[in-house]
């Protein structure tokens, strides 16, 4: 069985290819590089360096290689970005995505399961999210993944594509063996921005706002392993070979931390104080985020396995300290 990972080279996407490869699957590696690193992909995975945008490239990869299903991570993820450069996001991940559909259809590859995101809920109506929620970004990102969405469900309808959208929440932790982890140029997320701290990479955090309506007044969000996100991919890709209908599931742990809770937790694991500096409010951050995540339970047979928030810092505190300069 051979699997196509499109940004393989990613925090999420080489994280895959190590529980892909675990389980036995021949996988096929495609990134440009922009913003992966060769170190993180599996030295079993077969890797093609080059841009899915270019269709030649892709269409190479389906030529010589017999794919079964298609893992598509290749995405530019950076909320702060998007806002400023729209059509960077919308030509990358909207276009890129059309081309790779394009030559799936060309060659008659019918499954896909897609990198999306809970940035494609916006403001949340009610918490815990769920899935039929209204889906309003306030983010171009988060709008590029619904808009990728919505061009799966059309082609589906109209060529019997296949797809399965998984809609992550916050993405955290490494892998087990601490031989990859998160490599962010900037770093943008919490974890490891907190960690760079006992790494004696920066002096304090900053906290973006303490007034928000939450018991702390600090933001509340749902952090989920990056290898339970992988396994669920692979669960992903079994339920579509199997014959499951095209849907969207989130993933999540159904369970909301705070940001002070996180900075206490990473304190706790590595016996650090970390200096804390509270700053203003991130523009267009959600007071509290946290997924039900019911349906990927029920349907794909999905089980978080890091439930505690401390044992996830404790998987990215392992890669950050024995890899303080990233890869
Ligand atoms: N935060 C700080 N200080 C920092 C960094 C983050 O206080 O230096 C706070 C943020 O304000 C937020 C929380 O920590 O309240 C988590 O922030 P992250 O940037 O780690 O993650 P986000 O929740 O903003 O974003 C994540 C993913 C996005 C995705 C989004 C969906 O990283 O890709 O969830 O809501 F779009």
């Amino acid at each position: 069985m051979s699997i196509l990972v499109l940004g393989g080279a990613g925090y999420i996407g080489s994280h895959t290819v190590y529980e892909l490869i675990d389980n036995g699957y021949n996988v096929v590696v495609a990134d440009n590089m922009s913003t992966g690193h060769k170190e993180a992909v599996h030295s079993s995975a077969k890797l093609y360096i080059g841009d899915i945008r270019k269709e030649e490239f892709i269409e190479n990869i389906f030529e010589n290689e017999s794919i079964d299903a298609v893992i598509h991570f290749a995405a530019f993820s950076v909320v702060s970005e998007s806002m400023e450069e729209p059509l960077k996001y919308y030509n990358n991940n909207v276009y890129g995505t059309m081309v790779l559909l394009q030559s799936m259809e060309k060659h008659n590859v019918k499954n896909i399961v897609f990198s999306s995101t809970a940035a494609a809920y916006g403001e949340p109506q009610k918490v815990p999210i769920s899935e039929n929620d209204k889906t309003e970004p306030t983010n171009t990102y988060g709008q590029t993944k619904l808009s990728i969405e919505k061009m799966m469900k059309w082609q589906s309808l109209a060529k019997g594509l296949k797809f399965v959208a998984l809609r992550y929440f916050n993405a955290c932790g490494a892998h087990i063996s601490a031989n990859i982890g998160e490599d962010h140029s900037p770093e943008t997320h919490l974890i490891p921005i907190i960690l760079q701290v006992p790494n004696k990479k920066r002096e304090f955090i900053t906290i973006f706002g303490n007034d928000y309506n939450t018991p702390d007044g600090t933001c509340i969000r749902d952090y989920i392993h990056v290898t339970d996100l992988a396994k669920a991919h692979i669960l992903a890709v079994k339920y579509l070979l199997n014959g499951g209908k095209s849907d969207i599931f989130n993933l999540g742990n159904g369970i909301g931390f705070s940001v002070k809770e996180v900075i206490n937790a990473a304190e706790k694991v590595t016996g650090f104080e970390i200096p804390k500096v509270i700053g203003k409010r991130r523009l267009g951050d959600p007071a509290k985020l946290v997924a039900s995540s019911q349906k990927a339970k029920d349907i794909l047979g999905w089980k978080p396995e890091f439930k505690d928030i401390d044992s996830i810092i404790q998987t990215a505190w392992q890669w950050h300290k024995n890899h303080p300069n990233g890869y």
